[in-house]
């Protein structure tokens, strides 16, 4: 399975501090907003990533993140150079993908809890064997996403975007796992009213074949998402305050890689060389003492 990290967009909400610079490369306490939902896709297992990003800012991502090898993974970067929507990302990751299953994060979901990696996991295999994944959230107000409902008999009905209405409590957050056949099903899809391309049609052609699954998180599970000035704050605490606590980072790629054995604990320690005036290359180096 290949991984999609899309992290387009104007960030509008966010202006006037996105006006010069991608919202994905913000702080979230201490690290860019992107290392989180990539360490998601690191600890689904998943080593090749494609960046996806506008003109302007795809540049500093290629900075920031470099080749991947130093994390013992593989990065490609492409351009989408109109904002055409979620879906999009698949007909532009034709090559990268060549044919395997893809699981898409979007650049400002951030995701923390007990047993993670084990859904993971379990939502790559599903759909490696055929069909999508998605996952479902409960938030008191969810209007704002796509909304899963869930039938008598157990199945999955079509998710609705944005509804004013909505049928269920459970937010599909920006985690998405895919068959092989995904490519091909995005480029059959139509711009929406909206003039995009809707990840929840996407999803919806797979529900419609019977071929949607979705699994929620539970009450003690964390997504945020950081599209207002309120919720990047507020994500920037939450990480603060679970790594001042417990003295366990999130988010921090270079500790999952050592521990996916993707580098070993020399490579490690070369990378906590370069950060060591710094909280975090000290705790990057008392992993490798550990
Ligand atoms: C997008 C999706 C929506 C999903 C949300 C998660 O919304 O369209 O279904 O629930 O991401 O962050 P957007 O951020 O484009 O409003």
């Amino acid at each position: 399975m290949k991984g999609i990290l899309l992290a387009g967009g104007s960030a509008t909400r966010l202006y006037p501090l996105s006006k010069a610079i991608s919202k994905q490369i913000m702080p979230v306490y201490d690290k860019p907003m992107i290392y989180y939902p990539l360490s998601t896709l690191m600890l689904a297992g998943i080593r090749e990533v494609l960046v996806i990003s506008t003109p302007r800012d795809l540049p500093a991502f290629r900075e920031l993140l470099g080749s991947g090898s130093q994390l013992g993974m593989s990065f490609s970067y492409m351009v989408q150079p109109r904002p055409e929507g979620l879906a999009q990302a698949f007909v532009l990751a034709e090559d990268f993908l060549a044919g395997e299953p893809a699981c898409l994060v979007l650049g400002d979901n951030l995701f923390y809890g007990q047993g993670f990696s084990a859904m993971l996991h379990e939502a790559a295999h599903r759909a490696e064997r055929g069909g999508a994944c998605v996952f479902g959230y409960y938030v008191k107000d969810p209007r704002a996403y796509g909304v899963l409902e869930f039938l008598p008999d157990g199945s999955i009905g079509p998710i609705e975007e944005k509804p004013r209405e909505p049928k269920s409590h459970y937010a599909v957050p920006g985690l998405y796992f895919y068959d092989r056949t995904v490519v091909e099903r995005a480029r059959s899809l139509q711009p929406s009213a909206r003039g995009e391309y809707e990840i929840t049609d996407l999803n919806n052609l797979y529900q419609r074949e019977g071929l949607l699954y979705a699994q929620t998180f539970g009450r003690g599970f964390a997504w945020l998402d950081t599209g207002n000035c309120d919720s990047l704050l507020e994500a920037s605490n939450f990480v603060a305050t679970l790594q001042k606590r417990q003295g366990f980072y999130v988010g921090c790629i270079e500790e999952i890689a050592w521990r996916n054995g993707w580098i070993t604990g020399h490579q490690l320690a070369a990378l906590s060389e370069r950060l060591d005036k710094t909280a975090y290359g000290q705790y990057l180096a008392d992993l490798v003492n550990e």
